[in-house]
């Protein structure tokens, strides 16, 4: 077989992230203070592609690549496929068309994350002879993905979104492809939601009798869309993590796996790991973790926080309640008002969510 090629999707707008997506694209959200794409990018390296295209929109691209550079600190070299306009998975496939020219192909979508990467995918699609493969995974809410229909080893049906899920099978966000399916994505019409559906594309190459196989995933799989889901990818990944002080410790108690970054400073304070916490950050008489990931130059006095994650620059202090299940953006303020009011005080952007007692 011709060598794999790439195709990561990092186009979306990421409207459920609303308002983080408002000023940063989705894929760089740090899950364990990494990008959630960084891991994408690792997972084709580590399956032995190099010849990577990132499909980026023209409002989140820029930032997507100077985040990335030309990839060669990943192993890999990038190429940049700007996509007009956010018209669907399989309109983001044929906007590559000139990038994978004759190549069979890995496309990976940037919010995905994977326990187990795809070299497993990625090698019986090598070895077998199938014009398209994917992976899916038994989920609790098959409606919120694409669903599939097997009969023993083959794909007989493919839905997106179904109301009325014929399985549980969800389609995962990573698809081998050969150049086949350019035709297939040509011939659609856009869906109910205004795209040009993957899943759709897949199913007329199955209507075409063409063969589409399937594998089911081993390990947990994410696609951080939703808030809850980054959470939990941030749990997930923060479990793997070893612990490292390179930052100091002050009289205070760290337990688990803590990463505490070069000029990170804990006083006075109890961490309890896995945690991750950024360069330059400051926790000051605070109890942070477990499954809290802070970016760096965060500053949390006096306060709690669990199972969150904050972004670089934010401050978070003297807050009476614990912070629990929080995404916290770049340069938040969370403190305390002086006074002796029980009114609370916010200045949120747009399309913030915010739950108090
Ligand atoms: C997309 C696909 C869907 C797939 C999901 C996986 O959904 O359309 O078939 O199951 O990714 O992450 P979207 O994220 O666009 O809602």
């Amino acid at each position: 077989m011709e060598a794999l090629k790439g195709l990561i999707l990092s186009g979306g707008a990421g409207t459920r992230l609303r308002p983080l997506t408002h000023t940063s694209a989705k894929q760089l959200i740090p899950v364990a203070n990494r990008p959630v794409l960084f891991y994408g990018i690792d997972a084709m390296v580590e399956a032995g592609i190099t010849e990577i295209g990132i499909v980026i929109a023209p409002e989140t691209g820029d930032e997507i690549r100077e985040a990335v550079g030309d990839g060669s600190a990943f192993g890999a070299s990038v190429t940049w496929i700007v996509q007009d306009r956010p018209a669907g998975l399989a309109h983001a496939v044929l906007t590559a068309r000139d990038f994978i020219g004759s190549s069979p192909f890995v496309t990976y979508l940037g919010d995905n994350l994977l326990k187990n990467g795809i070299s497993g995918l990625v090698d019986s699609f090598r070895e077998g002879e199938s014009d398209a493969m994917v992976l899916l995974t038994p989920v609790p809410d098959p409606s919120s993905y694409g669903v599939a229909e097997v009969e023993e080893d083959r794909i007989v049906n493919l839905i997106e979104k179904p109301e009325d899920p014929p399985s549980d099978l969800a389609l995962v966000g990573v698809y081998m492809f050969t150049p086949s399916i350019f035709e297939m994505a040509e011939g659609l019409e856009p869906s109910a939601r205004g795209e040009l559906e993957i899943t759709e594309a897949i199913q007329a190459l199955i209507d075409r009798d063409m063969t589409v196989d399937y594998e089911i995933v081993e390990g947990w799989w994410k696609d951080t869309g939703m808030l809850d889901d980054i959470l939990e990818a941030n749990r997930l990944v923060l479990e793997e993590v070893e612990a490292e002080l390179s930052g100091t410790v002050e009289n205070s108690a760290v337990e688990g796996s803590v990463v505490l970054a070069e000029g990170a400073v804990i006083r006075d304070s109890t961490v309890t790991g896995p945690a991750v916490i950024g360069a330059g950050s400051l926790i000051e008489n605070s109890r942070i973790g477990p499954n809290t990931a802070l970016g760096e130059d965060v500053v949390v006095r006096g306060s709690s926080i669990e199972n969150s994650i904050v972004l670089a620059g934010s401050r978070i202090e003297e807050v009476a309640a614990t912070i629990e299940a929080s995404l916290l953006g770049r340069n938040v303020r969370v403190g305390r008002r002086q006074g002796s009011s029980e009114a609370i005080h916010l200045m949120v952007g747009d399309n913030s969510a915010i739950e108090v007692t």
